[in-house]
């Protein structure tokens, strides 16, 4: 995903020294390292964009960095303890560096600089910033000053800055973005499932407006990007207002992008059932470029659990739900995710998500072993559950979605589907795209074809991807 091939230029390796800075000087290089969901890889993106202006350039490798940004994820125990064991190692590097006399500066975005703010930096001092989700624009300044041997924390809330500092990428950086792009319209939850830490590190629900998303995306459009993928904690509760002041929601400004030069796909996540509008249901009929594949997590089929994960509606609904979607776009594919252990999951409420599923029947999906978060309410709930029953769980649920997307696969077989192609296949001669169900597909060809769409005979199914030739 990152550059390899800027050939020759001014680069002198790793600057000497604790930094008086110039702009003058060759460029340094940033690594920055993406966990967590679609959202940090695109505020690694944009990051990236912004530091190419302060005369970073980006590396894949950390061992010519002389920044390395860890872009964190809160969401799960694990995903967070992560942070300190790659800390460790990469004050260990900071180390070798300045017994050679070179400097190494570590910084830590994300959820869990969010979350953790300056307790971070006290745990590892070697870390030399922490920024927020909500103050990458500040990056350059917070660079500067640590070029001068000072050290930031800045996790404070001002999100309405944000997208108006957003800078426009280079011609080189917007051909690096490829064929499909995720593009964040909404930020933030105000949802508060008791489960989760997002509300708490990405802060309440904002919306960009509607013409700072078609700038960016008309841009995207014009450096070959043909399909985007709009993002949110909670993309389907956006509510634009354009600059009259008119409302605008997912579905409107779904068209809007439909519309832009380049465009041919369009698609959307993350939603909640709740904010399912009739508008939005009825895109999934009438606007051809909104792709037949709808990621809804519904996180269990248990009443009793999603009244206590505070999720504001029942397993009927969202059964009903499936059905008015199914209505307006009968080949619709579904994705879901699922908590299996929540506190107090009895087997039957266990068995309630297992009959949902089947009732459902998902493309695919994801879950998780409940994870106790810090500061949830989930947190301090009494009849933990125990490990062992977490996985058995996870296991038998497994079990049947795996076979479920199994079917979904093998039933392409012998159909012909649109592909838009993105990039060279593993194989020689190959290239590689996705269906409108995001299935990826293999096909025998020219590269050349890289960018368009073209109709596509499915020969085979193989665990993760199909196969096809030209229809
Ligand atoms: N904003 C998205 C994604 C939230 S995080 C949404 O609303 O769906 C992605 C998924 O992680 C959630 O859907 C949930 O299934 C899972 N998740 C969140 N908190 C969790 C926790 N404490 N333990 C286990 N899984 C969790
Ligand atoms: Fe978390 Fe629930 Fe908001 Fe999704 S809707 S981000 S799971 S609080
Ligand atoms: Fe993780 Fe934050 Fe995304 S907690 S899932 S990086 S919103």
């Amino acid at each position: 995903m990152h550059n390899q091939d800027d050939g020759a230029n001014t680069e002198t390796g790793p600057q000497a020294g604790s930094g008086e800075v110039t702009s003058a000087r060759a460029k340094r290089k940033v690594q920055i390292r993406s966990f967590g969901c679609q959202m940090n890889v695109y505020d690694a993106t944009r990051m990236g964009d912004l530091l190419e202006k302060e005369g970073y350039e980006e590396t894949a490798s950390q061992d010519d960095a002389d920044l390395v940004i860890l872009n964190t994820c809160h969401i799960r125990e694990k995903a967070s303890d992560r942070v300190f064991s790659e800390l460790g190692r990469l004050r260990e590097i900071k180390e070798e560096r300045a017994a050679s006399g070179a400097s190494f500066k570590i910084a830590v975005a994300g959820c869990v600089a969010q979350a953790e703010g300056a307790e971070i930096r006290r745990r590892e001092p070697a870390v030399d910033l922490v920024v927020g989700p909500q103050n990458y624009h500040k990056l350059g300044d917070f660079l500067r000053a640590t070029d001068i041997g000072r050290s930031v924390v800045d996790t404070e809330f001002p999100i309405e800055d944000k997208f108006d500092h957003l800078i426009a990428p280079s011609p080189r950086r917007l051909q690096q973005r490829g064929i499909s792009a995720f593009v964040t319209v909404q930020e933030g939850c105000d949802k508060f499932c008791t489960f989760c830490v997002v509300p708490y590190t990405r802060g309440s629900e904002v919306s960009r407006t509607p013409e700072n998303i078609l700038t960016e995306i008309r841009q995207l459009g014009s450096g070959g990007v043909r399909e985007v993928t709009l993002l949110g904690q909670n993309v389907n509760a956006y509510h634009g207002e354009d600059e009259s002041g008119r409302a605008c929601s997912l579905a409107r400004l779904m068209e809007k992008i439909a519309a832009v030069d380049g465009i041919l796909r369009v698609r959307y996540m993350t939603s909640h059932p709740r904010d399912m509008g009739e508008d939005l249901i009825a895109a999934h009929g009438n606007l051809p470029a909104l792709m037949p594949f709808l990621h809804l997590p519904v996180q269990s089929g248990s009443d009793r659990i999603l009244a206590a994960m505070n999720r504001n509606h029942r397993a009927a609904d969202y059964i009903e739900l499936i059905a008015r979607l199914r209505a307006v776009r009968p080949d619709i594919a579904l994705s879901s995710d699922f908590i299996v252990g929540f506190p107090g999951e009895t087997e039957q409420d266990f068995r309630d998500t297992v009959d949902l599923c089947e009732t459902v029947t998902f493309a695919s999906t994801y879950f998780f072993k409940y994870s106790m978060r810090p500061g949830t309410p989930a947190a301090s709930l009494g009849d933990q559950i125990d490990e062992d029953t977490k996985r058995d769980r996870l296991a038998r649920l497994q079990n049947v979605v795996e076979r479920q997307r199994h079917a979904f696969n093998s039933a392409m077989v012998g159909r012909t589907v649109d592909v838009l192609f993105e990039k060279e296949g593993r194989q020689p001669g190959q290239i590689s795209g996705k269906s409108p169900y995001l299935q990826v597909v293999h096909v025998d060809a020219d590269k050349s074809l890289i960018g368009q769409c073209h109709q596509v005979e499915i020969m085979a199914a193989g665990t993760n991807t199909l196969f096809g030739r030209f229809a």
